[in-house]
């Protein structure tokens, strides 16, 4: 068959390629523990579920607006006033199927053939195939385990040409979990703003942050630079919500209005019963986002005081989401020469599936989610320590 120029650069997406491969071997009968995919193992809060069921009785089962009912518009924009103090009117925000859409939309609506886009790396992997998908160019500005995987101004700087539009932005970062200060992305957004880019922040895992940290959002300079900042966010991370595909943006008006049209002829509103799960999520108690947050950062201080003790190991301590990304070139050798071959032999091995840091921009590296019980997380780690150093 004849496909689409468009689909060149796209390849399938490898936390799910190894996911698939470890409930392949599930199926087997083998006990394999998947620390590939970044979900939380949590349940979708009582409340909420609560909601989509009455939802469902009551009949709120049709179309809805395209952009969202206004209670989620008004939910939304009452998120930004309680988590950041900043006003935000529900004409600046729109409903998505997920970060995902969220972000994609973004492209389709301000990218024309040959932009090039600033893609921090190790980055999350599906954001280049979305700007290869609306024909622009993903520039991926390499950050080192050496800088806690976080870049500079002059790094950014070195990677800017006359084409580029759109930094990206992704604190807590997925894969590396790497959360910039106040003022490391001050410096950033201000220099952004001088060269005349367009700013996307994904904040998806803004609630996902550590002590001392405090959730952080460009939501702060998007008052103030309404038309050259869109900040994208959504339930699936903080409000255990994967399945439900809420997600959101918040930009300026106009913006918004071509995301509305775009969505408006592609995929219409989101599901409506998830609208109302997700008015009971951002307008109810937050104290189960809270709960959810100090079960991961104790897996995280368990997981992370492993993996870098592992001689040959440079794992910074990530400040934020559910992900460790370890440096592990130190330790590639004949039989494991890179990061795909080491994930093979840790499935088969260990039993144990991460996901190659190929995926994400970085070869050097592989990421593991730690999106999983405590004991289960522990009892895997063990077992890749065996493989990798053999003790
Ligand atoms: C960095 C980042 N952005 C956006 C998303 C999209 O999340 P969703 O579409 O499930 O809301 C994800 C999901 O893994 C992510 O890791």
């Amino acid at each position: 068959m004849q496909f689409s120029d468009r689909l060149a650069n796209i390849k399938p997406s490898a936390t799910l390629t190894i996911n698939a491969k470890a409930l392949e071997l599930k199926a087997q009968g083998i006990d394999v523990t998947s620390l590939a995919v970044g979900e939380p193992n949590f349940s979708t809060p009582e409340h909420v579920r609560d909601a989509a069921k009455r939802a469902i009785d009551e009949g709120f089962t049709r179309y809805t607006a395209v952009p969202g009912i206004s209670a989620l518009r008004e939910a939304i924009a009452e998120y930004f006033r309680r988590s950041y103090g900043v006003e935000v009117t529900p004409d600046c925000t729109i409903a998505s199927n997920g970060g995902k859409q969220s972000l994609y939309n973004l492209f389709l609506a301000l990218l024309n053939p040959g932009d090039e886009v600033l893609v921090p790396a190790p980055y999350w992997v599906s954001y280049p195939a979305m700007i290869y998908l609306n024909e622009g160019v993903p520039v991926p500005v390499k950050a080192t385990a050496a800088a806690g995987f976080k870049l500079t101004v002059e790094q950014l700087e070195a990677a800017r040409t006359p084409k580029t539009k759109i930094l990206l932005f992704n604190s807590p970062s997925n894969p590396t979990g790497a959360l910039y200060s106040e003022e490391e992305r001050d410096a950033i957004v201000r220099w952004a703003l001088d060269r005349g880019l367009f700013i996307i922040a994904d904040e998806i895992y803004d609630q996902l942050v550590y002590d001392p940290h405090k959730p952080l959002s460009l939501v702060g300079w998007w008052k103030q630079y309404p038309d050259r900042i869109a900040i994208i966010n959504g339930l699936a991370k903080s409000f255990a919500m994967t399945g439900w595909r809420v997600g959101y943006t918040v930009a300026h008006p106009d913006l918004i209005k071509k995301l509305s049209q775009i969505t408006g002829q592609t995929t219409a509103n989101i599901c409506s019963i998830s609208q109302k799960a997700a008015v009971a999520a951002l307008t109810g108690p937050y104290d189960c986002v809270e709960s959810m947050r100090l079960a991961f950062q104790k897996r995280r201080d368990m997981a992370w005081q492993e993996l870098a003790s592992w001689p040959g190991v440079a794992c910074p301590k990530p400040e934020g989401a559910f992900y460790l990304f370890a440096d592990i070139s130190a330790l590639y050798n004949d039989a494991m020469p890179d990061a795909t071959a080491v994930c093979t032999r840790l499935l088969s091995e260990a039993k144990v599936a991460a996901v190659p840091g190929d995926a994400f921009g970085a070869p050097e590296g592989l990421r593991f989610s730690y999106a999983v019980a405590d004991d289960v997380l522990m009892d895997a780690l063990e077992r890749v320590r065996k493989v990798l150093i053999g003790k």
